[in-house]
C-alpha cells in the first residue's frame, strides 16, 4: 500500500503532467511564468540551492527579500538579461552590510548567475528540440560579474537558442545574443 508522502508525490507527479508536459523538460518547474513551488522538498534536485543559501546570507528581510525575487528572472519568459540584473541587485544590496555578510552575499551573486535558465522545448520539430537560453548583451553594473554567463544544459542542442522577446527559436549565430556578451562575430570563442 502506498504511503501518505508517496501518494502525495504521486499526485504531484500527475499534476504536473497533466498541467504542463510542454514544460518537461525545464530546470525548475514553472507554469505561466511562475515557479511552481507547491512543495520544494519533493524538487529537491530541481530547487535552486542557491535561493535557499542568499535567503539566509543577510539579515532585516533584505536577503529574504531578495531571494524571493531572484526566482522569476530564471523562469524561460523572462528577458535575457533579468538574471544578470538580480545578481548585480544581490552584490548592490551586500553594500549595506559588514565584510563577511558582504563576501558571502557576492559569492552567491557569482553563483547566482551562472545558474541554468529555463527554456521550453521547441515542440514544433520532432523529437522536440531542446534549447539554450539567450546570452544578455549588456555588461553587469558590478564587475564580479564580468564575462559570467548562465550554465546551458548539456543535452540541449547546441544550434538552437530559445529567445524569450519572440518566444521563437533562433539558430546559433543569427542573432548577437546566441553568443555571451563581447564574443558576437567570433565563432571561435568559447
Ligand atoms: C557580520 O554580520 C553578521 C550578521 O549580522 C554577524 O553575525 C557577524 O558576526 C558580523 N561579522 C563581523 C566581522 O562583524
Ligand atoms: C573577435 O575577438 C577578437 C579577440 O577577442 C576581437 O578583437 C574582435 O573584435 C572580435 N570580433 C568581433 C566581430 O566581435
Amino acid at each position: 500500500m502506498l504511503s501518505l508522502p508517496r501518494l502525495l508525490l504521486l499526485s504531484l507527479t500527475l499534476f504536473a503532467l497533466t498541467v504542463s508536459p510542454a514544460l518537461a523538460r525545464e530546470r525548475w518547474p514553472e507554469r505561466d511564468n511562475h515557479l511552481l513551488a507547491l512543495h520544494p522538498r519533493r524538487f529537491g534536485q530541481d530547487h535552486p540551492a542557491v535561493l535557499t543559501k542568499l535567503r539566509a546570507a543577510c539579515g532585516g528581510g533584505v536577503c529574504a527579500k531578495l531571494a524571493g525575487a531572484a526566482v522569476t528572472p530564471l523562469l524561460a519568459k523572462s528577458g535575457e538579461c533579468t538574471q544578470q540584473d538580480m545578481a548585480d541587485q544581490i552584490i548592490d544590496a551586500s553594500k549595506q552590510f559588514n565584510g563577511t555578510t558582504q563576501q558571502t552575499m557576492i559569492a552567491l551573486a557569482i553563483e547566482y548567475r551562472q545558474v541554468e535558465k529555463n527554456t521550453p522545448p521547441d515542440f514544433t520539430t520532432k523529437p522536440p528540440t531542446l534549447r539554450n537560453s539567450v546570452f544578455c548583451q549588456t555588461a553587469p553594473k558590478n564587475s564580479e560579474l564580468n564575462g559570467l554567463v548562465q550554465a546551458q544544459d548539456p543535452a540541449n542542442d547546441p544550434d538552437v537558442f530559445f529567445d524569450p522577446a519572440t518566444g521563437k527559436s533562433v539558430q546559433l549565430g543569427a542573432q548577437a545574443n546566441t553568443r555571451p556578451f563581447g564574443t558576437s562575430g567570433n565563432a571561435t570563442t568559447a
